[in-house]
């Protein structure tokens, strides 16, 4: 098991279940994208280890696969977003009238997904723009937002792993879990340290 496993009181979504699940959203997205050009857009940080294992598993392969990233923040070193959206490193340009798939760790409140989508279909002038996320944990919406893949209703609970981090701590872990109070709370005080 992975090394910071004493930090976590359980696993949510163990590395079997999440290749499991990426197996199925790879051969749904390779039938909405069969004989199509796509453009992948993995949102960064959190969207670059799903989109890393999913982009292998689409099935069958679009005619032509494109990657490019988009950087977002909005929690910075908090567990409750700031409602201020940071959007960098895409050439808005680039997107235009192309079916562009949106590849993301997880939708909460959902307004960065909201926010990158509004821009993609308004200023980029995209063709289509769709959404995978890993997880979806509707119970925290502020927005409207809905995705057009899910891998798992996320219950609400605090998760690291995969890729979703806590003030860029566990990020690496292979599965999703839960971290024990305590450790969140020694994160905490290292962060108020600084
Ligand atoms: C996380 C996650 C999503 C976003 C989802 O990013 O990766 O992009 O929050 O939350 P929302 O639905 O409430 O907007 P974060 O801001 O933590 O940046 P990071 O991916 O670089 O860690």
């Amino acid at each position: 098991m992975a090394k910071s496993m004493p930090d976590m009181a359980k696993v949510l979504y163990s590395e079997q279940a999440i290749d499991e699940c990426l197996t199925r959203l790879g051969k749904e997205i390779g039938q909405e994208y069969k004989g199509k050009k796509v453009l992948v857009l993995s949102v960064l940080k959190g969207g670059f280890m799903f989109t890393a294992d999913l982009i292998r598993k689409v099935d069958p392969y679009p005619t032509v696969m494109q990657l490019d990233f988009i950087k977002a923040s909005s929690y910075g070193s908090g567990t409750e977003t700031s409602g201020v959206v940071k959007i960098e490193g895409l050439d808005i340009s680039t997107v235009k009238g192309k079916d562009v798939l949106i590849m993301e760790d997880i939708v909460d409140s959902g307004l960065t997904l909201s926010r990158i989508c509004s821009l993609l279909r308004g200023e980029g002038g995209a063709a289509s723009v769709k959404v995978c996320a890993l997880l979806d944990k509707r119970a925290r919406r502020k927005v409207e937002f809905e995705a057009d893949w899910v891998g798992f209703d996320c219950p609400d609970e605090f998760v690291v792993g995969y890729g979703i981090d806590f003030s860029e701590h566990w990020r690496f872990l292979p599965f999703v879990g839960v971290p024990k109070p305590e450790a969140v709370e020694r994160v905490r005080a290292e962060i108020n340290k600084h």
